[in-house]
């Protein structure tokens, strides 16, 4: 892994919080992408595309880390906005939009900006955010709900959902 290549946010469940979220600037589950009317493409890369969503499904796979990315409240509450991890000119960011702590496998995560890795089919790569190009875009996460991971009490029981993360590939600003 390259130095440049940072992990943040990346909250235990143990600080997990029961109860809801208001988020007062909701955003669509549906892709856009940054090449749209009215939006600004990002002039982003596909090497570092790819990169960011190698990195997020590698780090999910390792034994120890975490298996899933989680916005918990309070933390996340009030439509929080994370930079989950970056490279180079791609900033990674996670917005929190449903009224409830979610958390999502890495998984998922990677796959909706790659539509799968290296088993990807065009037809998934088109349709996953990497689709949109080196403009890049925002769009709810794909949860696999086959999962069985999603089985786990913390899903079961209320504590987590795994609806409401928005991913955006956005340029870092000072590049
Ligand atoms: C990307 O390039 C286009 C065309 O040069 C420009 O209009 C746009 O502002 C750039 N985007 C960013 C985020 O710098
Ligand atoms: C969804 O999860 C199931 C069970 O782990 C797995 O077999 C399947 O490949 C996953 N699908 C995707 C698109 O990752
Ligand atoms: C739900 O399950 C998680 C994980 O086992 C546990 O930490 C949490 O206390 C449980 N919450 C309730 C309300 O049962």
């Amino acid at each position: 892994m390259t130095p440049s290549l940072k992990l943040f946010a990346l909250s235990a469940l143990a600080f997990a919080s029961q109860g809801s979220a208001f988020c007062f600037g909701p955003e669509p589950a549906r892709r856009i992408c940054y090449s749209d009317p009215g939006a600004t493409p990002q002039n982003i890369t596909l090497q570092e595309i790819n990169y960011v969503a190698g990195y997020l499904r590698f780090y999910g796979s390792q034994k120890g880390n975490p298996q899933f990315y989680t916005m918990p409240l309070p933390d996340a509450d009030n439509c929080a906005e994370w930079q989950v991890t970056t490279k180079g000119s791609t900033w990674v960011m996670a917005k929190l939009v449903g009224d409830d702590a979610a958390s999502i496998t890495f998984d998922d995560l990677a796959n909706t900006i790659d539509g799968g890795g290296s088993k990807a089919t065009p037809e998934q790569k088109a349709a996953a955010l990497i689709g949109c190009n080196t403009a890049g875009g925002q769009m709810g996460v794909v949860v696999n709900a086959t999962d069985p991971r999603y089985q786990q009490p913390q899903f079961t029981n209320g504590t987590f959902t795994n609806q409401g993360i928005i991913i955006k590939l956005v340029r870092n600003p000072d590049v």
